[in-house]
């Protein structure tokens, strides 16, 4: 159950409303409304930890020490990595009403010193540089040349050797068996200006014509796969 009564906008004036509610548990999430403008936001770390925590635990952190999670929303993916991976710090990239969800919950892991929030708008200003760039639940959100500019400022920002993760529902290239991608797809059709989900093919195209010399796809837990390309 949320907490009635906690869900006032934490913008107000132009910029389109991010609403925060409470949790029993104390956290908070944050949450936009379809018809008021603002970008898709959803941060409530129950909604990726299946991903996150196979993330961490699949992935080669041994040979990276830092990370970016673009549209980071509270936080969880940095957390997931950071926790299990005492070596790698990173970055917490989102919107900056997001920042004090996110200092909230590096905060409840004792995360601090090695995971930061950096505000920003992921379309228009320049990414800070990091090994690992993520991207969870994020490429779907947008339409196809957005996917592109995000996929190309994250290449631009990644060292020689460098990778991106990109994580959402990621359908079957047949589009025949994933139901629940195909369905979010559709969910994305209407709650986005232009998102829809994509095949592994779709993705890996994009990531090759990007300049990724090596993709790779792998599921994850539940519904979601990761699509990673190296640079
Ligand atoms: C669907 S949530 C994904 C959250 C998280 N990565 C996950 O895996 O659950 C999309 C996130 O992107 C952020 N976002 C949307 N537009 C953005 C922009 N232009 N720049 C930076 N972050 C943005 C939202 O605030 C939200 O936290």
């Amino acid at each position: 159950m949320v907490t009635k009564g906690t869900n006032a906008p934490a913008s107000s004036g132009d910029t389109p409303p991010i609403h925060f509610c409470a949790m029993p548990t104390g956290a908070r999430i944050a949450y936009s409304v379809i018809g008021e403008g603002a970008p898709l936001v959803w941060a409530a770390p129950w909604f990726n930890m299946g991903a996150a925590q196979a993330i961490a635990r699949q992935f080669p952190w041994g040979e990276y020490t830092s990370v970016l999670d673009l549209g980071t929303a509270e936080g969880n993916l940095p957390v997931q990595v950071a926790r299990t991976h005492p070596h790698v710090s990173g970055i917490g990239f989102d919107l900056p009403p997001l920042a004090p969800v996110f200092a909230e919950y590096v905060s409840a892991h004792d995360l601090e010193p090695r995971l930061r929030f950096h505000a920003g708008d992921f379309l228009k200003d320049p990414l800070p540089s990091a090994d690992v760039v993520v991207m969870g639940m994020i490429l779907h959100d947008w339409d196809l040349d957005e996917k592109r500019v995000l996929i190309a400022k994250a290449y631009a920002t990644l060292p020689p050797g460098g990778a991106l993760i990109v994580y959402d529902t990621v359908i079957d290239d047949d589009r025949r068996q994933h139901a629940f991608g195909l369905l979010m797809s559709l969910n994305m059709l209407i709650e986005t200006q232009g998102g829809f989900d994509y095949t592994a093919a779709d993705c890996i195209g994009w990531l090759t014509d990007a300049g990724f010399r090596e993709t790779a796809v792998e599921p994850l837990t539940g519904p979601m796969s990761m699509v990673v390309g190296i640079k």
